[in-house]
């Protein structure tokens, strides 16, 4: 099994925060659902010996919103080693850091095009420019593959209808929600209710708003827990874009606000819970005692927690699973094949019963 450190970034400069709607659903483009992978990848990845010599003088152009997000480090990383497996020289794989703003990353989509890129692999800053990304590269001649953040349906619809080089690759967030509510609603109503008032009183911290992953987990981790037949009261639900540090504020503020009455916090990742859990500890809280907390990725100190039992759960966000599809992908372009348009990828649902076997797949 390939064994690899991740080291563990913290974003810090974000400050955009906005207040969301309690319980609102959301409306967000539909994803294909219940598309089948194989389950967790982690010790998958080209050796030497499946290195396929033609791809040695191809060039690749990565585009990744932020490299400051701790999920997307795990899935960059991965993706450059896997592509030198597969045959590419590492000099002619280009990564480059959107710094969360589309224009920049729209020049850097400029600059690569004007390279000669043979293909590109992009995790859009807005999946809402993916329509003007799409004209921009198809325009040029040069396969795409989409990551992480999944364009509209609509959009999804143009590269199937023109049959355009173009796919996407991820998970299907909507898995990812309902897995978090379901390891909160697995407690039972007993565990949860510290206030006695028979409903499950949560607060929400979520990711960017313009990012389905995002829109999904909010309306289907809360969802899961309609399902199974629990009343639900929302107390507060604020934006963090993904970020620890803002994920730490918003939690203190929402536990000095409500007191006892936050029994659950939803983080829409693992970098906010991280966050989370340092306010929740500052704040003389214990995680399974008096609260539970929940995120999604299953980075490696994030499953320690779940082992320590320091936070309640997570959902394995398989970024083994979707860098190798990406560079198949790409591969199979190159190579003159073509992909499905929307290429899926199963979560897995993370708590103490399994943690241990995760931890060992991903670190
Ligand atoms: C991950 C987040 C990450 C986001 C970036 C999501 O799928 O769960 O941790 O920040 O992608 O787009």
């Amino acid at each position: 099994m390939k064994k690899k450190i991740f080291g563990v970034l913290l974003a810090a400069t974000l400050t955009v925060s906005s207040l969301a709607a309690c319980g609102g659903s959301t409306e967000a483009p539909a994803a294909d659902a219940g598309t089948e992978t194989e389950a967790p990848a982690a010790d998958e990845g080209g050796s030497d010996a499946a290195a396929d010599s033609a791809l040695a003088d191809k060039k690749v152009g990565v585009c990744i919103y932020q490299f400051a997000d701790n999920f997307m480090t795990l899935f960059r990383n991965e993706l450059e080693s896997y592509l030198i497996a597969q045959g590419f020289s590492k000099d002619n794989i280009k990564i480059v850091d959107g710094a969360n703003d589309q224009a920049t990353q729209s020049g850097q989509i400029d600059s690569f095009i004007a390279e000669g890129v043979d293909v590109l692999i992009i995790n859009p800053v807005n999946s809402s420019s993916a329509n003007t990304i799409t004209d921009k590269v198809v325009g040029a001649n040069i396969p795409l593959v989409y990551i992480n953040r999944e364009p509209n349906a609509d959009e999804e619809q143009r590269w199937a209808d023109n049959n355009w080089n173009v796919c996407y690759v991820g998970c299907d967030a909507r898995q990812s929600g309902t897995m978090q509510g379901e390891i909160i609603a697995d407690l039972g109503l007993d565990k949860i209710d510290f206030n006695g008032n028979g409903k499950i009183d949560y607060i929400m911290i979520e990711g960017d708003p313009e990012n389905v992953d995002a829109q999904y987990r909010t309306e289907f981790s809360v969802k899961a827990l309609e399902d199974a037949g629990l009343e639900v009261n929302c107390l507060d639900d604020q934006v963090g874009m993904w970020d620890q540090a803002k994920g730490q504020e918003l939690c203190a503020n929402d536990l000095s606000k409500f007191g006892n009455d936050v029994e659950v916090v939803f983080c829409n990742n693992d970098a906010m819970a991280l966050g989370a859990l340092q306010a929740i500890q500052a704040a003389g809280r214990t995680v399974g005692t008096d609260i539970y907390l929940v995120g999604v990725d299953a980075l490696t100190e994030v499953v320690q927690d779940v082992i320590d039992g320091t936070i309640t759960g997570t959902v394995f966000n398989d970024h083994f699973s979707q860098a190798h599809s990406s560079a198949d992908a790409a591969i199979n372009y190159l190579n003159g094949s073509t992909n499905e348009h929307y290429i899926g990828c199963d979560y897995v649902k993370v708590t103490t019963d399994n943690a241990a076997d995760i931890l060992a797949k991903i670190s």
